[in-house]
C-alpha cells in the first residue's frame, strides 16, 4: 500500500448470484461497508442482477460494476452487452480481460484493450485483468508475458489518467486456495508500475494495481502490505459478506 493510493476491494461474483440472492449480499456488504470510509468496494453481480444491486446500492457508499462488455456501443452482436448498456443499468467500473474471458472465450490482447478502450468511451472504469499460467510461470515467462498484456493496454492507462485500475491474477491462483507469495506479487506489481512510470512517473504513482487468485480474510492484510498492491479483486469469497468485509477491513488497516 501507498498512502498516495486509496485501497480498493472489488467482488467478482462471476457466474453466481444472478437472481434474488444478489441483493442480499450487496445489502449485507453495503451495510458493512457504511462502517469504513478508507477503502473503496466494487460488486461485479452478473449481467442479469445489475440493475437489482444497483437499486440496493443507491445511497451507500458501494459501487456498481460488470464482468464483462462488448466492444461496440451497439449493433447486432447477438446475445452480448454493451458499455452504454451498463452506465445505464448503474455501472460505473468493468472487468475487462479476465483469464477466464482470456481462456476459454479467447480474448486477445487487443480485444481486451478495445474492450478497456470502450468502457472509456462509456465512462466506465475498466478493472484491467492479466496474468501468466502456471505453464508461462514455470517456464520463466512470467515478467514477458505480463509486460505484453499491459503494453496493449498503456494508451488507454494514459488516457484513464490514473482511473482505471490493473488487477495482476496469476490463473494459478484463481479459485485454487494456492495464491502467490508476497515476494512473487510484489515482483509482478512492481514491473507494471515501472512500466506504467515509463509513460508518466505521477500516471504510475495514482494508478492502483490489485492483487486477485484465492484472496481470502486471513491473508488479505499480507498480500495488500505489499508496496505496490492497491486492493484486492476477490472471487470465491465475495460471495461470502462476512468474508469479504474482513477483506475490505483488511485493506482499510493495512
Ligand atoms: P478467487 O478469489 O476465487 O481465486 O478468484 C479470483 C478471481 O478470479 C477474481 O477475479
Amino acid at each position: 500500500m501507498n498512502a498516495q493510493r486509496r485501497p480498493l476491494i472489488a467482488g467478482n461474483w462471476k457466474m453466481f448470484n444472478g437472481g434474488p440472492r444478489a441483493c442480499d449480499l450487496a445489502a449485507e456488504v453495503a451495510a458493512g461497508v457504511a462502517s469504513l470510509d478508507r477503502v473503496d468496494v466494487v460488486l461485479c453481480p452478473p449481467f442479469t442482477a445489475l440493475a437489482a444491486v444497483a437499486a440496493e446500492l443507491d445511497g451507500h457508499r458501494v459501487e456498481l460494476g460488470a464482468q464483462n462488455l462488448h466492444p461496440r456501443a451497439s449493433g447486432a452482436f447477438t446475445g452480448e452487452v454493451s458499455g452504454p448498456m451498463l452506465a445505464e443499468c448503474g455501472a460505473r467500473w468493468v472487468i475487462v480481460g479476465h483469464s477466464e474471458r482470456r481462456h476459454q472465450f479467447g480474448e486477445t490482447d487487443e480485444l481486451v484493450a478495445a474492450k478497456a478502450s470502450a468502457a472509456l468511451d462509456a465512462r466506465l472504469l475498466p478493472i484491467v485483468c492479466v496474468g501468466e499460467t502456471l505453464a508461462e510461470r514455470t517456464e520463466g515467462h512470467t515478467l514477458p508475458v505480463v509486460r505484453h498484456q499491459i503494453e496493449a493496454v498503456l494508451p488507454m492507462l494514459e488516457r484513464a489518467r490514473g482511473q482505471a485500475v490493473v488487477a495482476y491474477e496469476p490463473v494459478w491462483a484463481i479459485g485454487t486456495g494456492h495464491n502467490a507469495t508476497t515476494e512473487q506479487v510484489q515482483e509482478v506489481h512492481a514491473m507494471i508500475r515501472g512500466q506504467i512510470a515509463r509513460l508518466s512517473a505521477e500516471l504510475a504513482l495514482h494508478t492502483r494495481i490489485l492483487y486477485g487468485g484465492s484472496v481470502k480474510a486471513d491473508n488479505a492484510a499480507t498480500l495488500i502490505g505489499c508496496p505496490d498492491v492497491d486492493g484486492a479483486l476477490v472471487g470465491g469469497a465475495s460471495l461470502d459478506a462476512r468474508q469479504f468485509l474482513a477483506i475490505a477491513r483488511a485493506a482499510q488497516t493495512t
